[in-house]
């Protein structure tokens, strides 16, 4: 089993289909099963965040979706290949802001007179004009995350997969880059699918969250979040649906006996 891009002729409703997706791991003490018959329909422009608890398959699940690692059962298609963004932000330190974002272009096609522009106009898109020639190593925490956005955002896929991208920043950054990512994601149209075990993370971004239960991850249910954006994370609604999925996820970690 595979994960398959769509035939580039077909028209799909979907950015990404999981169908009864399952993953084991063979390790010392056998065969340990991670994700369980995971069903999940990404829509073309829509936001999902997947929440779980620490441990529950959540990475193993984004990594089966960009296709660095195969489901041992059910299928995966995407719309086209995913771009990708972790909690590190994976940049090359050698490389600058700029350079870093051109890679992603030249990797994608291209052409080179076209990328500098290209580099500026996205550096511009996440707030980081004049940032093109900075060296990593200049740019703080949230400087880099948004050039890793950049970056992701250079591949022009249909789908962002981010991993937990903002859980290494301080609160009021990682605030910053929530609006951000609205703002951006509204502007795009790109559709994303948002790792974290961040409750109120998860609700003040999505139109949907899906509740991972642990060993094995299953879903254990899903919130359509109705709350108009640009939503803030102290917003009263954001409180109270977050309060609500605490409860449920707070059941899951009990009945998995994990604190
Ligand atoms: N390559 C692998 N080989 C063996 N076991 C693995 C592998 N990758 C993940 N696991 C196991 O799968 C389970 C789920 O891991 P995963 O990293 O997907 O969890 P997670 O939900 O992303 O956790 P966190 O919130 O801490 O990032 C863990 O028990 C982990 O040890
Ligand atoms: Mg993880």
């Amino acid at each position: 089993m595979a994960t398959t891009l769509a035939e580039a002729d077909e028209t799909v409703d979907f950015a990404a289909r999981l169908e009864h997706v399952s993953k084991s791991f063979t390790g010392p003490g056998g065969q340990q099963l991670v994700l369980d018959d995971i069903s999940i329909d990404v829509a073309p422009g829509e936001f999902v965040t997947l929440l779980g608890a620490s441990g529950c398959g959540k990475s193993t699940l984004l990594n089966l979706v960009a296709g660095l690692d195969r489901p041992t059962a059910g299928s995966i298609t995407t719309d086209g290949r995913p771009a990708l963004m972790f909690q590190e932000h994976a940049l090359f330190p050698w490389l600058t802001a700029g350079k870093n974002i051109e890679l992603a272009l030249k990797l994608r096609g291209v052409p080179k007179p076209l990328r500098r522009d290209k580099a500026e106009e996205l550096l511009e898109l996440v707030r980081l004009k004049g940032a093109y020639g900075k060296r990593v190593h200049e740019l703080s925490g949230g400087m880099r995350q948004r050039v890793a956005m950049a970056r992701a955002l250079a591949q022009e896929s249909n789908l962002l997969l981010m991993d937990e991208p903002f859980a290494a920043l301080d609160a009021i950054t990682r605030d910053v880059l929530h609006d951000e990512l609205t703002r951006i994601w509204a502007e795009t149209g790109v559709s994303v699918l948002f790792v974290t075990h961040n409750v109120r993370e998860a609700v003040r971004l999505a139109q949907r969250v899906v509740l991972l239960s642990s060993r094995p991850g299953r879903i254990a249910r899903e919130w359509e979040v109705d709350i108009p954006q640009p939503r803030r994370i102290e917003d009263a609604p954001v409180a109270e649906l977050s309060l609500e999925i605490t409860e449920v996820l707070r059941g899951e970690i009990r009945r998995h006996g994990q604190h």
